[in-house]
C-alpha cells in the first residue's frame, strides 16, 4: 500500500483480475466481539463507535452462483471501537430468504437485505430498497426481524437503502430522511423524516407523498435544508424475470433512449416549502446510482452525483466474476446545477476519472462542502476495479490519493469527523479493503486530511466486495 501524494496515480501497476474476483466468496462463519489485532500503525486512541457495514455474505449455494454479486444475502459487519481497540461482530440477515435455504437462489419477492445499514432510535435496520427493512438488536446483531418501524410502513412497503443523516434541519438535532417507491406506470415517492435523537428517536414526524408520471428507478437521493432531489434515469423496467424469481431488479433495467431523465424536486416538509407542490425538470442524459451531496444557492441546486454514460447493465450470459472492465462505462464525479426558477439543469465534469461511493463531512450534508473523499480507480482514464481512496477539492479541484494497489481493492469510505474540530476535513476514513495478497479482508483507517494510512487490521474473516455503511456513536 502505498501513500500517493507526491506519485503519479497513473504509473501504478495494472491489477490482476484474479486478486479482484477472489473476493467473491461465501462468508463462512459468524464471529462475536472478536478483538482484532493491529498488524500495520497503531491504534486511535480514544476512539470509540461502532462502524457497520452491509454487504453480500452468500453468492453460492451448491455449485450455483447469484447471477449478479448485488443479489447475494446480506451480512452485517460491525466493528465496535472502545478506546481505540477494534472488537468485530458479524451476522448474517436472518431473512425469509435466507432461513428457506430450500429457495436459496429463487429472487421472487426475496428480500435479501444486503445494501445498507443504519440505527435509527434504538434499532440497527437492515436495508433492501424494494421492501421493508429488517431490524437487528444492536449489540447482538441477532435479526429481530422486518419491520414496520411501529406501523410506519405497511407490510413489506419499499424503504429506500439510501436514507440521510440530516444534522442541519430546523426541525431537530438530527433526521433521518429516507423514502420509498412505489412504482409502476407512475411513481409515488413517499419522502419521510424520522426524529433520530432526543426525547422520541425513531419517531417519524413528516411524512408526504407525490406522483409522478413513468417508472422510477431510483436507488438513492440528495437533500438540501429545504428540498428532496431525485434524478429518475431514463430506464425501462422489465418486470417479468423478476416475477418470475429468475433476475435480481437491477438485471431487468435497460436504458431507453427514447426518454429523458428528469430531476423531481420535492419540497421538504421540514422546510421552508413545505405543502408546495415538486417540481419536474429535464436532466443532463446518463445515469446515476448514487449522488454526494446537493446544496442551495439562491435560487438553485446544486447537486454532485456519479454519472455513468449508460445503464452498466451486467447481460444474463455474463459471469460477474469475469468481466471485461473495458466493456462497461465507468462512473464520472460530475455537478448538476439545477435552476428552480428558469427550471432548467446544466451538468460540469468534475473529474474524468472512474469512481464511486463518494461521501462529504457528514457535518455538511446539505450545504457547502469544499471536500469530497471517494473509491477510484488506480488508473487516470477507463474503467477498472476501485482501487484507491482520493480526496478531492471540490473547489480547486486538486486531488490527493491513497492507493491498495496493486493486489488491494477499496470499498466505500466512511468519513468520521473528528470531535473536537470545527475543520471540515479532520477525522479519519474507516474502508473495508480485499487484501487480493492475502486472499481475505482488512480494516484500514485513514487520516481524512492528508490520507496519512495509520491503522491496518486483518480481519479473521473474509469479505466480499461490499456495499454501504455508517458509523454509530
Ligand atoms: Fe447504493
Amino acid at each position: 500500500m502505498t501513500n500517493l501524494q507526491d506519485k503519479k496515480i497513473d504509473k501504478i501497476k495494472s491489477f490482476n483480475k484474479e486478486d479482484w474476483s477472489s473476493a467473491y466468496q461465501n462468508v463462512e462463519k459468524e464471529l462475536t466481539k472478536e478483538p482484532l489485532t493491529i498488524s500495520k500503525g497503531k491504534n486511535i486512541k480514544n476512539l470509540n463507535g461502532t462502524l457497520l457495514r452491509n454487504g453480500p455474505g452468500i453468492l453460492e449455494r451448491g455449485g450455483q452462483w447469484v447471477h449478479h454479486p448485488f443479489d447475494g444475502d446480506g451480512m452485517i459487519t460491525s466493528i465496535k471501537f472502545e478506546n481505540g481497540q477494534p472488537f468485530l461482530t458479524n451476522r448474517f440477515v436472518k431473512t425469509k430468504g435466507y432461513l428457506d435455504l430450500n429457495n436459496a437462489l429463487d429472487l421472487k419477492f426475496k428480500n435479501i437485505a444486503n445494501t445498507h445499514v443504519v440505527k435509527l432510535g434504538d434499532e440497527i435496520l437492515a436495508l433492501w430498497e424494494a421492501a421493508g427493512p429488517h431490524a437487528m438488536d444492536p449489540d447482538s446483531l441477532d435479526t429481530i426481524g422486518l419491520t414496520t418501524l411501529k406501523g410506519v410502513l405497511k407490510p413489506n412497503e419499499a424503504f429506500s437503502a439510501h436514507p440521510k443523516t440530516d444534522l442541519n434541519s430546523n426541525a431537530s438535532s438530527e433526521l433521518l430522511v429516507t423514502f420509498g417507491v412505489q412504482t409502476g406506470p407512475k411513481s409515488t415517492i413517499r419522502l419521510m423524516e424520522f426524529n433520530n435523537a432526543g426525547e422520541n428517536p425513531g419517531e417519524l414526524i413528516f411524512d408526504r407523498k407525490d406522483t409522478f408520471n413513468g417508472f422510477a428507478f431510483l436507488h438513492d437521493f440528495a437533500i438540501t435544508t429545504n428540498w428532496a432531489i431525485f434524478l429518475q434515469n431514463a430506464i425501462d423496467f422489465n418486470p417479468l424475470p423478476f416475477v418470475m424469481g429468475q433476475r435480481g431488479a437491477a438485471q431487468c433495467l435497460k436504458s431507453n433512449p427514447n426518454k429523458k431523465a428528469k430531476f423531481f424536486i420535492i419540497p421538504r416538509e421540514s422546510g421552508l416549502f413545505r405543502g408546495q407542490t415538486p417540481l419536474t425538470i429535464d436532466a443532463p442524459e446518463g445515469f446515476v446510482f448514487h449522488h454526494v451531496n446537493a446544496f442551495e444557492k439562491e435560487s438553485k441546486i446544486v447537486l454532485d452525483s456519479i454519472f455513468y454514460d449508460d445503464f452498466p447493465s451486467v447481460g444474463p450470459d455474463e459471469n460477474f466474476r469475469d468481466i471485461d472492465f473495458d466493456k462497461y462505462p465507468e462512473g464520472k464525479l460530475k455537478r448538476s446545477t439545477i435552476d428552480l426558477k428558469k427550471k432548467t439543469s446544466e451538468l460540469e465534469t468534475i473529474s474524468e476519472q472512474c469512481c464511486e461511493f463518494a461521501v462529504v463531512n457528514p457535518k455538511n450534508l446539505g450545504l457547502t462542502a469544499t471536500f469530497s473523499w471517494m473509491a477510484s480507480t488506480s488508473q487516470k482514464l477507463g474503467n477498472a476495479p476501485l482501487q484507491a481512496i482520493k480526496k478531492i477539492d471540490l473547489i480547486s479541484k486538486e486531488e490527493i490519493y491513497w492507493s491498495a494497489g496493486p493486489s488491494g481493492f477499496v470499498s466505500e469510505p466512511i468519513m468520521v469527523p473528528s470531535e473536537n474540530s470545527s475543520k471540515e476535513d479532520e477525522g479519519f476514513l474507516f474502508i473495508l479493503l480485499w487484501n487480493g495478497e492475502r486472499r481475505g479482508s482488512d480494516l484500514v483507517i485513514l487520516d481524512a486530511k492528508d490520507l496519512k494510512e495509520l491503522a491496518v487490521y486483518e480481519l479473521p474473516i473474509s469479505i466480499p466486495h461490499g456495499l454501504h455503511g455508517s458509523w454509530v456513536n
